[in-house]
């Protein structure tokens, strides 16, 4: 007998069923769902759907609801600000949400400089002008990434982003002058030591130098300071700094991609503060607004002064709607202790992992920081052949008994998972018990 999940029907219900087929005969074949059904209602880390079933969220809009569904707070700020105006697009009308933000942000993020933020609407969006900014203050050309890295999917962002199905695949030319580097997968790469690893794949990143594009040409280095879509791979402090003494020693920034990873996921605002490093650039969106559509652009201000008047921006970029929800989701985070609350949930999720992980070695790792934590299913232990028929059966049976969670990783063989930070922790201890269980009938 649970306590908050309800399934009243088999999924999809008759009500989602018919909403199903109108979908299906209305809107384009290619967005993915994961669960097949459709939302009534939601609160926190409870999620209703149209037919009544009850779920409990471990996917929060892929990472983008750290505050939970529909906090008062924000949804009070939203109202309030809707009342007063919607939009009157940044370029034409001024307003000070977007400046009082662009305050907060600057205070907020790493690094006691002077800083500057402009605001966009997606995470594709901010990425795709932080490489025009970097390219516009550097005058170089040259973009690095990630292999397995995920930046989004207009045309820079997906030359940047490392996975080709379904991302990629019949789609190029992609921009050139864009070059992935190899990023430590301790759980793979492992017959090296972790230390000895990122002394190799920094050495690699030197030779590209030598082989690829010479390093004057290159403008930046874009990482994500824990992968997100790449499988919740965390690198090591060492690996990070190492990217960043190349930074400073040949003139490239260093943009953190922090689109997934931040607004307190990890148990910090910001994951790259793990690893003690201070990005030139910052690239947020996804929990920054608690679902309303944002996304910013963070950085030293003489960087972010290089683009010239009217060079980069947009219609509707830092709407006063989302820059409302935003100011709220902050104010959240600090007032309800979620940093803390992230480090306590991870905890409690680490300790029933590793007990399942016992008990069933197909489990092959637990990684993640904070509360953005992953476990990756394998075919055994020793070969770690990545298993994704058994990912999937997991995923469909935790769906099916009203858990909502995602995989990841080039293989789709990495269950993460990224609950509001504001899941109690009788919810938290349920949906788990939903994943155990499916982790048993796998
Ligand atoms: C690290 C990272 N960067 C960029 C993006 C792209 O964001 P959007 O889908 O809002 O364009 C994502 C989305 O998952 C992401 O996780």
């Amino acid at each position: 007998m649970r306590k908050f999940i309800n399934m009243r029907t088999e999924l999809p219900g008759p009500i989602a069923k018919s909403m199903l087929d109108r979908r299906i005969a209305a809107v384009a074949r290619a967005p993915y769902h994961t669960l097949l059904s459709f939302i009534h209602h939601a609160h926190g880390a409870i999620l209703t759907d149209v037919d009544g079933n009850t779920f409990i969220d471990f996917a929060g809009a892929i990472g983008t609801l750290n505050v939970g569904h529909s906090p008062k707070q924000v949804t009070d700020a939203i109202h309030a600000q809707i009342d007063q105006y919607i939009h009157t697009c940044f370029h034409v009308v001024m307003y000070e949400p977007y400046i009082e933000l662009a305050e907060t942000l600057n205070k907020l993020t790493p690094g006691d400089v002077e800083k500057k933020t402009m605001f966009f609407n997606s995470g594709a969006e901010a990425i795709e002008n932080a490489i025009k900014v970097a390219k516009r203050f550097t005058k170089r050309r040259g973009v690095i990434s990630f292999e397995r890295g995920f930046h989004g999917r207009t045309y820079m962002a997906l030359s940047l982003t490392s996975k080709n199905k379904p991302y990629k695949t019949g789609l190029g030319p992609f921009l050139t002058d864009t070059y992935k580097c190899p990023y430590p997968d301790y759980y793979h790469m492992g017959s090296l030591s972790e230390d000895a690893l990122d002394d190799h794949l920094l050495q690699r990143i030197e030779q590209m130098f030598l082989t690829e594009i010479p390093v004057y040409d290159i403008a930046c280095v874009v990482m994500e300071p824990e992968q997100g879509e790449g499988g919740f791979i965390v690198p090591s402090q060492k690996f990070v700094k190492g990217i960043k003494a190349l930074c400073e020693r040949y003139g490239m920034l260093f943009i953190s991609d922090e689109i997934q990873s931040g607004f307190g996921r990890t148990g910090k605002f910001f994951a790259i503060e793990h690893h003690d490093v201070v990005p030139d650039l910052i690239t947020m969106s996804k929990s920054i607004a608690a679902g309303m559509p944002l996304s910013a652009l963070t950085g030293r201000a003489d960087v972010m002064d290089a683009a010239d008047i009217g060079e980069i921006g947009g219609t509707y970029g830092g709407s006063p709607v989302s820059c409302a929800a935003a100011l709220e989701v902050i104010k959240l985070i600090h007032s309800e202790n979620l940093l803390e609350r992230a480090v306590e949930l991870g905890n409690q999720v680490r300790l029933r992992l590793t007990g399942l992980q016992n008990t069933h070695d197909f489990i092959g790792d637990i990684r993640g920081l904070g509360s953005m934590l992953a476990i990756e299913i394998v075919k055994d232990p020793t070969t770690k052949m990545p298993d994704s028929e058994r990912t999937n059966r997991i995923i469909k049976y935790a769906l099916d008994h009203g858990l909502i969670i995602l995989t990841a990783g080039i293989y789709g063989n990495v269950i993460r998972l990224l609950y509001p930070l504001v899941i109690s922790d009788e919810q938290l201890q349920e949906g788990l018990d939903v994943l155990a269980e499916a982790i048993e009938h796998s």
